[in-house]
């Protein structure tokens, strides 16, 4: 049997998102979820991959930007994949440089719209609302040396009604990123190849 793909994952916060892949790669031998990397020390997503049994592992912005330590530590553990979920850095050139277009991340948003430094996660949904837009969804795409910008791999869509609030369109765009994001990252590592767009 062929060696299965290695998936790091890189989160900031809460960290639902990289529950849910790990969930969805759990039982499944092709992929595996090797590490769940965290850039801030009080994130909660250090306590979600404990309880699902995957190693947390903690790296500081210095660390990030002004080393090669999480090269190495990518490297060492023969990672092929780096899956940003809630990721706030920008992702240095020496990881850019080490896995070529292997590194995707989800935006709470239609990217190119509300995309950019500063736009992430609540601040998304608040600056939606306050231009009245009738639709947001996700973005999923692969990362280069911009925020948000580099090939879109997919895209789903929901509405967003007058009295949607940002917690409202908030919960929305859970349901999209639950329902499309670990299926979209297995068709990507595993096939090259995405599933349908949603409109
Ligand atoms: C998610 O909504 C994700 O799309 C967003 O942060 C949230 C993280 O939630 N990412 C960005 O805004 C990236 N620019 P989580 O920690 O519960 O998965």
């Amino acid at each position: 049997m062929s060696k299965s793909i290695q998936l790091a994952i890189l989160a900031s916060g809460n960290g639902t998102n990289a529950q849910q892949i790990a969930e969805h790669f759990a039982d499944k031998p092709e992929v595996n979820v090797n590490v769940i990397i965290y850039n801030k020390k009080d994130a909660y997503v250090a306590t979600r991959a404990r309880q699902l049994g995957i190693e947390a592992r903690y790296f500081n912005r210095h660390d990030f930007l002004e080393t090669d330590d999480v090269l190495h530590f990518l490297q060492e553990r023969s990672i092929d994949y780096v899956i940003l979920a809630g990721f706030l850095l920008l992702v240095p050139q020496n990881l850019l440089d080490a896995f070529p277009n292997r590194i995707v991340n989800i935006h709470p948003a239609l990217l190119p719209k509300y995309g950019g430094k500063g736009m992430y996660g609540h601040n998304v949904h608040e600056a939606v609302v306050a231009n009245h837009e009738t639709e947001t969804g996700i973005t999923i795409h692969i990362v280069d040396q911009h925020y948000d910008r580099g090939t879109t791999l997919f895209q789903a869509r929901c509405s967003v009604t007058p009295t949607d609030t940002a917690d409202d369109v908030a919960a929305k765009i859970h349901l999209l990123e639950k329902a499309y994001f670990p299926p979209v990252i297995e068709s990507f590592v595993l096939h090259k190849e995405m599933p349908k767009q949603e409109r």
